[in-house]
């Protein structure tokens, strides 16, 4: 079966560019592509031309998770299977796929509305060294475990877990959590490649499509650097800092400018070949 291998992109519409600025670079460490416009941020964090573009149109919201398939038979072989599902997806043109900076690339939706594109061929900038936005001990994980993970809106954790096992992901429930009212939370984690999960359900959103983004890098220390600088900053730690129990990744949560969160993370484990399933985190700080 053809299969999404990894989270390339994420596009956000944003309300202030210039908010996004500094924090994507003076607080996470992220570099800003040089071709940005005044109306539009490439934000880099490893040799490709971007991996988040935000677009100043108020959204505040994810606008698109770019899913890229490993090449043009894929991307063909991708568009008859979901042609076989019934899954509506539109083919754009090579005008949208030159503004992404991908070879080709199609436009759907998952089940709750999230904008899926799934593409081939990103643009990378070979000869241009990632160079952060601020001194990092180490650098960003990406190469084929993708961007990172976003948490994002669902509706029904079946009918997603369906979706995004059509597309070529593997996953499952992976924390059942009690909850103080009595009641059980369940989340749905969804992988691509070994990086434990690239999608992840089962929070509230609060009306967004998206919940947060982590960025994971290879240095314990960097997620102490960004810690320290965020906590002194206008932007609140939502989520201390503390160990997931599913991906084991050591992170802290952050609101940034949008109002959605920026999971900042070291240690990831690859993902799982089995299910299994956790009743919480393995520790988590005071807050
Ligand atoms: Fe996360």
């Amino acid at each position: 079966m053809t299969a999404v291998t990894e989270l390339g992109y994420v596009r956000f519409g944003v309300s202030s560019l210039e908010e996004w600025r500094a924090f994507a670079t003076d607080l996470v460490g992220l570099e800003i592509g040089d071709d940005s416009d005044p109306g539009r941020l490439y934000l880099r964090s490893d040799q490709w031309h971007h991996r988040i573009a935000l677009e100043e149109n108020g959204a505040d919201d994810l606008i698109g998770a770019g899913l890229r398939v490993a090449g043009p038979a894929e991307f063909t072989a991708m568009q008859a299977h979901l042609s076989e599902l019934g899954v509506p997806y539109e083919v754009a043109g090579d005008d949208v796929a030159r503004d992404r900076h991908v070879l080709e690339l199609l436009t759907l939706s998952d089940p709750a509305g999230i904008p899926l594109e799934i593409f081939h061929g990103p643009q990378v900038e070979a000869h241009r060294p990632f160079h952060p936005g601020r001194p990092m001990f180490s650098r960003f994980v990406t190469g084929d475990g993708g961007v990172g993970h976003v948490l994002v809106n669902h509706a029904g954790l079946e009918a997603t877990y369906d979706f995004y096992r059509n597309l070529g992901m593997r996953g499952s429930l992976e924390y059942r959590m009690p909850m103080p009212d009595g009641s059980t939370a369940e989340f749905l984690f969804m992988h691509a490649n070994a990086r434990d999960h690239t999608f992840a359900f089962g929070v509230p959103t609060d009306g967004k499509h998206i919940h947060h983004i982590m960025l994971e890098v290879d240095h314990l220390d960097d997620v102490l650097l960004a810690h320290g600088i965020v906590s002194k900053s206008q932007y609140p730690i939502t989520v201390p800092l503390g160990r997931h129990a599913n991906d084991q990744t050591f992170s802290f949560y952050c609101k940034g400018p949008s109002g959605f969160q920026v999971e900042i993370g070291w240690g990831g484990r690859p993902a799982t070949h089995q299910s299994e399933y956790y009743t919480r985190d393995t520790y988590r700080g005071p807050r």
